[in-house]
Parts: structure tokens; C-alpha cells; sequence
């Protein structure tokens, strides 16, 4: 049961408001002869999110789905309050959410950027290397495939979420800057490549090596932003000065000493 949460943490988190419910039903309802409607409702949604994001924390869902629990029910309540206004906002904000996030709780990666320090340094190494082509795998808003892109390099990243595709290939349209495209990174061509960037999560990042390691061609190389490969040894480690202190792991493709990339 743990791990289908850990698959599916959305299930969890479900799980956890259900069960909170009644209980927090429960310590509430003596309260509503002594305290205010609008308090009483106050302490009835902090207690509903305290309750379900400690039972998310015991069914070891990723620290962020605490958070999420937590203000789900204070953002479902201000709704509630607020219930005179129209429901079109309401509305609106569910599909962008959902249009943003909705592959994050299928790929347990959520949308979060990698810095202009840390994509000045991808530029560096692209140049030592001479390497011209690149592959941002889950590319986000494109910020990294716009910056190495030019100067005799290509670079190409694909997306997954509608909404974050759409405004990474408007910008890149404008810019005339690299190509963004619409697709499953598991389904994409890394053949070409001499370098793949990736900025992902812990979760796919066994999975992910299986294929470049087998797709990519030999002399190629695998860059992943702060998730290592369990169990195969990086090349490099390079630790950069950066305000989050970013690493970034390298994987030569093709190096065959045991426990080693390739
Ligand atoms: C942490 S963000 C990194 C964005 C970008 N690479 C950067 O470094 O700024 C990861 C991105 O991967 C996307 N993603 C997750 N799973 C994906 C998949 N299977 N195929 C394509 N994109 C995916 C997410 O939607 C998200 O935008």
C-alpha cells in the first residue's frame, strides 16, 4: 500500500484529507456553542490541513505534498467564504494548475528552474568540449536550451506540461532561439546528442540512465542538475558557487570501468 502511495502520491494525499475529516468533525463540533462561526471555521481548516499533512508525513509522501495538504483545505475554505464572488477565477486557476502540474504527480517532477549561473557553466564545459548539440530533457520554460543555444550550437528541449510548453516555445519563437517541442522525454531520439541536460527528481533518475545509457552515442555525455545516478559513479562532481550551491553530475557515455558510467 506504502509504495502505491510513494507511485501515486496524489492517492495519498486524498487518503489523508478523508481520514482527517471526520476527526477534526469530531474535536470541532463541541466548539460551535462557545466559539464564532468564522473562528470555529478557521481552527476546523487548520486543524483538517495539520491532520492530513501528518498523516501524509506517515505515509512518507514527498515533503511537498505536506505543504500541499496543509493549504488545500484553507484554500478550499477561503473559497467557500469568499463563495459571493463568480467561480470563473476558480475555475480558470484549476485548469492552469492543472494544465502546469498535471504530469507531476504521474512523473514525480515537479517544475522548477535551473539558474542563469549554472547555465553560463553548461555553456563553458559545451565549449570546452566542442560539443553542438544538446538535449534538454523536460526543458521547462526553455530557459537552458535559449542560453546554450547559438554560436554553432543547436540546442533542443522537450516538454510534457501544455501549459509550460506553450509559453517555453512562445518565448523561443520570439527569440529565435533554440526548438522546443511537445513530447515524453522516455519517447525522445538521444542518439544525436553530444550533450543531454536534465533537471529532474529522484525518481526517474534509474530509469533515465538505463536509456541514455544504452541510446546515447559513445563520447556523448549525461549532465544531470542535482540528482545523481544511484548506484553509478559520476566522472565529475561539480560543485558551483552559486546561491543554492547547485551540482551538477557528469556521465560520460561509453566508459566501461566497472560501477562507472557507460
Ligand atoms: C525541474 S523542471 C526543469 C526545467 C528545465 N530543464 C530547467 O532546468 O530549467 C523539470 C521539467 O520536466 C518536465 N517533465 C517531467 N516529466 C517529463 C516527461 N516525461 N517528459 C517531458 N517533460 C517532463 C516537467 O514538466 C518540468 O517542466
Amino acid at each position: 500500500m506504502l509504495v502505491l502511495f510513494r507511485k501515486t502520491p496524489i492517492l495519498g494525499a486524498l487518503l489523508a484529507q478523508v481520514v482527517a475529516l471526520p476527526v477534526v468533525a469530531a474535536v470541532t463540533a463541541p466548539l460551535s456553542t462557545m466559539v464564532e462561526r468564522l473562528p470555529l471555521i478557521v481552527i476546523a481548516l487548520v486543524l483538517q490541513g495539520g491532520l492530513a499533512a501528518l498523516l501524509c508525513a506517515l505515509l512518507r509522501l514527498p515533503r511537498w505534498w505536506l505543504l500541499i495538504a496543509f493549504v488545500f483545505p484553507l484554500a478550499m475554505g477561503s473559497a467557500m467564504l469568499l463563495g459571493n464572488l463568480p467561480a470563473w477565477p476558480f475555475g480558470i486557476a484549476f485548469l492552469v494548475l492543472a494544465l502546469v502540474f498535471s504530469n507531476t504527480t504521474r512523473g514525480r517532477v515537479p517544475l522548477y528552474l535551473t539558474n542563469a549561473e549554472t547555465a553560463s557553466v553548461l555553456k563553458d564545459l559545451m565549449k570546452d568540449r566542442a560539443a553542438t548539440r544538446v538535449l534538454d530533457l523536460g526543458c521547462g520554460l526553455g530557459g537552458v536550451v535559449r542560453a546554450l543555444d547559438g554560436e554553432g550550437r543547436q540546442a533542443r528541449g522537450v516538454e510534457n506540461a501544455p501549459a509550460v510548453y506553450l509559453a517555453a516555445r512562445l518565448v523561443s519563437g520570439l527569440t529565435g532561439k533554440g526548438e522546443i517541442r511537445l513530447g515524453d522525454l522516455w519517447k525522445t531520439d538521444v542518439s544525436e546528442e553530444d550533450v543531454v541536460y536534465a533537471f529532474l527528481s529522484p525518481a526517474p533518475m534509474p530509469a533515465l540512465w538505463q536509456k541514455l545509457s544504452s541510446e546515447m552515442k559513445p563520447g556523448s555525455l549525461f549532465v544531470s542538475n542535482s540528482f545523481a545516478v544511484p548506484d553509478v559513479d559520476p566522472d565529475e562532481i561539480w560543485e558551483l558557487s552559486d546561491s543554492r550551491k547547485t551540482r551538477l553530475f557528469l556521465y560520460p557515455i561509453g566508459k566501461t570501468e566497472e560501477g562507472t558510467a557507460g
